[in-house]
């Protein structure tokens, strides 16, 4: 089939209506987006991996093949529209697993035949990024000014990106090991905390002491991030105290987790202030899911008050995996014109996307 006939069809009339799909791990999540404002916003999360202690591939493709159709049902009802209303449908190509990613390409890929309306393909990091352009039904959400940088930290990456457009983006730096969430979730799980373990300690750290532990900092070079060595310094000071006392988990976890949590927060900090310094931008957004911490948000919120930054911390609900952000993002391709074409396949990592 000629994709073509996408182009030909697509309507540039004034409003635009984008229905988001996002299936990348183990959200399944559907949105429909008017213009920028939020019209739904799904999301059915994956219990089935919690026994596990992380998320299974096999398993999240599964639940998402049972959870797409309802959840961009209930969308729509939500937005209180119907299916022809949709001018176009966004979904993640990738990075992501990619047995959760085909389920969401997919179903676009159907709807868009069956509707006969065009694709447009999201960058899953982007749409993070592009939640601080929505807006809700009843009220306007604060929004950066372009250029912006902003602090990409989530389960899979860790970036600092300059974003000068909706659709012009450079990472500045990147992280050359584990993410920030991965740190979180890793020492959680060696604490026998359950998965994710992000949520778990940001709670546990409220009730502990910042400074009861020293973990090891990283060296790297310009804007990168490396957070294997702090994973191995927490791994080894509770190897050691447990040796001594074998209850030591249990009797410091708060003070454990609140360390922990302000060593990722000093590291990840560090950087974005040199990113600051060497742009001269000081609009500072961040986004994904570490982007929750209610310790990072306050520090960033800090910061800005010292450095003179405009700080944009998203909503709690544009934090995680949602379809919101992908449509936003998905919106903004669309009016570019660059749509997807009927044999675009998901990609697992991003490099395969630029
Ligand atoms: O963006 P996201 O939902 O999925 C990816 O694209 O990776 O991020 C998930 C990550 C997990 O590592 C989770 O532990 C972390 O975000 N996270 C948090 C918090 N809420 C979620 N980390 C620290 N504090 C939180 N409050
Ligand atoms: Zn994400």
């Amino acid at each position: 089939m000629n994709p073509d006939f996408l182009r030909i069809f697509a309507p540039m009339n004034d409003t635009i209506t984008i229905l988001g799909i996002e299936s990348s791990c183990d959200d399944t999540s559907a949105a429909v987006l008017r213009d920028n404002v939020l019209l739904s916003n799904v999301i059915a999360s994956q219990a089935v991996h919690i026994k596990y202690g992380g998320v299974i591939p096999e398993l999240a493709s599964r639940a998402h093949q049972q959870n797409i159709i309802p959840v961009v049902d209930t969308a729509l009802k939500e937005a209180g529209i119907s299916v022809d209303e949709v001018d176009a449908i966004a979904f993640t190509r990738g990075p992501g697993l990619v047995g959760s990613l085909l389920v969401g390409v997919s179903f676009a890929k159907g709807l868009s035949i069956a509707q006969n309306i065009p694709m447009v393909e999201v960058n899953h990091l982007q749409g993070h990024i592009l939640s601080h352009l929505i807006d809700l039904p009843d009220r306007e959400l604060p929004h950066p000014r372009f250029p912006f940088l902003c602090l990409l930290v989530s389960g899979g990456h860790t970036q600092i990106v300059r974003v000068d457009s909706p659709t012009e983006m450079e990472i500045l730096g990147t992280t050359i090991d584990d993410a920030a969430g991965e740190a979180f979730d890793k020492c959680a799980k060696v604490m026998g905390l359950p998965y994710p373990g992000g949520p778990v300690i940001d709670r546990l750290a409220h009730e502990g002491d910042p400074k009861a532990f020293h973990f090891a900092r990283p060296h790297v070079d310009g804007l990168n991030y490396s957070f294997s060595g702090l994973k191995t310094s927490f791994l080894y000071t509770l190897r050691d105290k447990v040796k001594e006392d074998a209850d030591f988990i249990e009797k410091n976890k708060a003070d454990l987790c609140a360390s922990l949590q302000a060593t990722i927060i000093d590291i990840l900090l560090k950087q974005l202030i040199r990113a600051s310094k060497e742009t001269g931008i000081r609009d500072i957004a961040i986004a994904g899911g570490v982007s929750a911490n209610s310790g990072l948000r306050e520090a960033i919120v800090a910061q800005g008050k010292k450095r003179g930054w405009k700080t944009f911390l998203p909503e709690l609900k544009f934090t995680t995996d949602n379809a919101a952000m992908i449509a936003m993002a998905g919106y903004h391709r669309y009016r570019q014109g660059v749509f997807a074409e009927l044999d675009i396949a998901p990609v697992a990592r991003l490099e395969e996307l630029l």
